[in-house]
């Protein structure tokens, strides 16, 4: 038995995201929600693999991969997107030592607020983050429904909609709008959406006044998305739930902040159910979203 710490190398990621899934499936299931995760292609491990491999963690023991750490840094924010421990290896130190290393990327690139997006139901996750300096701060909920429940009555938009392009004048109104709701800009990210070919982004216009962005996966599920003024919250997320009822997916889904009033009711009146609660566990000064839905607990 020899564990090692190392940074992670894209032939790791593959495996790491299994590890993740196992993970995610047994603390879930655990806890009586039943499964949540399903394998995926790492391709936003591998984006911010190459973007700033300082965040990217591996703890193994004789080749056999026993955690994963992954952390990535925009602007001022440090955000811990992944940190998972095989079941079986869980509760020896393991977790707290991947977090140290990932702490260090955020102390190394001098940010000012540190974030993550846990699961409300994880008293371990939770107690640690604590301890390391990040505190609860907002209920995030993950809300799921059958796409033909959500389309009953659903409005006509009342917005319109413009494809987010790679051009200079679309990143500076998406930077505008970020640095409203989030307090930074995140083009290297638009940029990643823009090349997913199973997401589409749309800027969303009142006349000739851009009010916010969405983005919609094939699969049917809604986010990132912002508004520049909290009243049009609403509005904007009924955009993108017709946006996402007009995919052929079977269920349409968005993980809503507590704080996003408008939209959870318009979420709860089109008949979605509350799926998975979250948390935001964030350094002191972040973490208020009143005009934001994260995309998921990796991206934000
Ligand atoms: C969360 C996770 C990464 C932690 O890794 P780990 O190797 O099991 O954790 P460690 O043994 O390093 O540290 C556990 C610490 O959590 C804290 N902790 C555990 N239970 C706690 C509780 N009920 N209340 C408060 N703190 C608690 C303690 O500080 C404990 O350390 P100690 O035992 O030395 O006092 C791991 O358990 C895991 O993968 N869980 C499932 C997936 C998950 O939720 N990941 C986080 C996603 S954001």
């Amino acid at each position: 038995m020899s564990l090692v710490y190392r940074p992670a190398r894209a032939e790791d990621l593959t495996a790491a995201d299994a590890l993740v899934v196992a993970s995610i499936n047994d603390l879930t299931t655990r806890h009586g929600f039943g499964p949540m995760a399903t394998p995926s292609a790492p391709n936003l491990q591998l984006f911010s693999l190459k973007d700033d491999p300082d965040g990217l963690w591996i703890a193994e023991d004789d080749g056999d991969l026993l955690g994963f750490a992954w952390s990535w840094v925009c602007g001022d924010l440090w955000f811990l997107a992944q940190l998972f421990v095989d079941p079986a290896q869980q509760g020896r130190g393991i977790g707290n030592e991947l977090l140290k290393l990932t702490l260090e990327h955020a102390r190394t690139s001098a940010v000012a607020h540190k974030a993550l997006i846990t699961f409300t139901f994880n008293r371990v996750s939770q107690g640690l983050y604590i301890r390391h300096g990040l505190f609860p701060r907002m209920p995030i909920y993950f809300l799921s429904a059958a796409r033909e429940r959500v389309m009953e009555g659903l409005p006509e938009p009342a917005l319109q909609s413009i494809p987010i392009d790679g051009s200079a004048a679309t990143m500076e109104t998406l930077a505008e709008i970020d640095s409203r709701a989030i307090g930074l800009p995140r083009e290297k990210h638009h940029r990643y959406l823009l090349n997913d070919p199973a997401t589409t982004g749309v800027l969303l216009c009142a006349g000739s006044d851009y009010v916010g962005y969405s983005y919609v996966s094939s699969s049917g599920h809604i986010g990132p998305l912002a508004v520049r003024e909290v009243d049009d919250l609403g509005v904007v997320f009924a955009a993108a739930l017709r946006m996402a009822a007009d995919r052929s997916c079977e269920t349409i889904s968005a993980f809503l902040p507590g704080t996003c009033q408008s939209a959870l009711s318009l979420a709860v009146s089109h008949g979605m159910r509350i799926t998975f609660p979250m948390l935001l566990m964030a350094s002191q000064g972040f973490g208020t979203w009143t005009r934001y839905l994260p995309r998921n607990p990796g991206f934000m």
